[in-house]
């Protein structure tokens, strides 16, 4: 039977061209609200530790806004902890964050970092929201996450979405599947993202234990050519096919 996948769109590079030039244009909440009359399941945002492209008030207000759930992507600092509490999104997504990086460089380090990240889980958890951890498809990421309580894994394809080697490529597939397999046995939900594009998405959407791909920077992009509607749906069209 073909399992149910959602489609968790990224607005953060909404943010991005808004900042660009300063001012309220384009606003990041009526992208959001737009994405979900197109069909997206959920809005991640991320507030990153410099406020490049999201920013407070954009939280608050996404929150306020949509009627799908909000996917609150943030470094595990007690500042964001703390905005977390507040927002009250319907997952927090922690992902490792580095003032220099492009974007979100490899997964979070759940094994080294357990003692630092289980207060902070807790407190989250806490106020029951959902905990996600962005983490590589690695078995000891996956067994410290399911050990320190998150309720969902999202797996970096970011590695996937670069490679071009058809041998490699099979193999970061299996390894993604494997990851996807182990989670879903030991209890956690799976998600993934990073990179995804129209022409890679399907063997991802495939992995029978997927439940949820997150994707930004491609959709937000892709709109400025076939507006945020079309991107959208064609992607949800892609990802529906893999499924069946
Ligand atoms: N998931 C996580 C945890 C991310 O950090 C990002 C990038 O912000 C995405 C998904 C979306 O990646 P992309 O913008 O490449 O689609």
């Amino acid at each position: 039977m073909a399992h149910s996948l959602r489609l968790g769109v990224n607005i953060d590079h909404v943010a991005t061209i808004r900042n660009a030039r300063g001012g309220a244009h384009p606003d990041p909440v009526t992208a959001a609200l737009l994405a979900q009359d197109a069909g997206a399941d959920g809005i991640t945002a991320h507030l990153r530790e410099d406020r490049r492209h999201i920013r407070d008030d954009d939280i608050f207000r996404l929150k306020d806004a949509i009627a799908i759930p909000l996917n609150f992507e943030m470094g595990a600092s007690d500042e964001m902890v703390g905005i977390a509490c507040d927002v009250m999104p319907n997952a927090a997504c922690l992902v490792p964050e580095r003032r220099e990086e492009i974007t979100t460089e490899g997964g979070l380090a759940v094994k080294d970092q357990y003692a630092y990240l289980a207060p902070k889980i807790q407190t989250l958890r806490d106020k029951q929201i959902r905990i996600s951890l962005f983490i590589e498809p690695s078995e000891m990421e996956i067994q410290a996450a399911a050990d320190i309580g998150a309720d969902i894994i999202e797996l970096h394809t970011g590695r996937y979405c670069h490679l071009t080697n058809p041998d490699e490529l099979t193999a970061e597939i299996a390894r993604l599947t494997k990851g996807a397999e182990l989670a879903d046995r030991l209890g956690m939900e799976v998600h993934a993202g990073h990179g995804l594009r129209f022409d890679n998405v399907a063997p991802i959407a495939a992995i029978e234990p997927m439940r949820e791909l997150n994707i930004g920077h491609f959709l937000i992009g892709s709109s400025v050519y076939l507006g945020l509607d079309q991107a959208i749906k064609t992607m949800k069209r892609l990802m529906e096919e893999a499924v069946a």
